[in-house]
């Protein structure tokens, strides 16, 4: 997905990327989120804003933590990526400057989480469908092994035990 931010805009509120997973999350990556900002991200641009060893935590943000904790801007130039997980504390920083912050989010997930993003409606377009790569129908659903993009879900969920846990026996 994208997001534009203009002058004024911003100020998402400090989170972990780590929603709907208790507390305390696991030391492995479950959520890797990369943005690229098509023009570079600065403070005074909106850049997102982390807190430097929030990740030890390996929770979400308390109330009381939400205020002013050392957030610190991601600076990056045009051309590069900004990547962090699911336990780092961050935030949106506002824009101060006329122009835009254009950013493209990829969020990758552990196969066993449902993604966050649903693109499965464009799983109801034959046209589409048909002139799609088989890795493109992968990246929107089609193969989601719990079956939520399709009327076969029991099924292809048993198809899957029975492929990945019989077979190692
Ligand atoms: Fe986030």
């Amino acid at each position: 997905v994208g997001s534009i931010l203009r002058e004024g805009e911003g100020q998402l509120g400090l989170h972990a990327d780590a929603n709907w997973i208790p507390a305390p999350f696991p030391e492995h990556n479950t959520v890797l989120t990369f943005c690229m900002p098509c023009e570079g991200m600065t403070d005074e641009g909106g850049a997102t804003r982390v807190v430097h060893g929030s990740q030890s935590h390996r929770r979400h943000p308390m109330p009381e933590e939400l205020e002013d904790i050392g957030h610190v801007p991601i600076e990056v130039e045009k051309g590069s990526v900004a990547v962090w997980d699911q336990a780092v504390w961050h935030s949106g920083g506002i824009r101060s400057i006329p122009g835009t912050r254009t950013v493209l989010h990829a969020t990758y997930q552990r196969l066993y989480t449902q993604p966050i993003d649903d693109y499965t409606y464009l799983l109801n377009d034959e046209e589409y469908v048909k002139s799609a790569s088989k890795e493109l129908l992968g990246l929107i659903g089609a193969e989601l092994f719990f079956g939520t993009a399709n009327e076969n879900r029991g099924v292809d969920l048993v198809k899957f035990m029975k492929s990945t846990m019989l077979s190692k026996r």
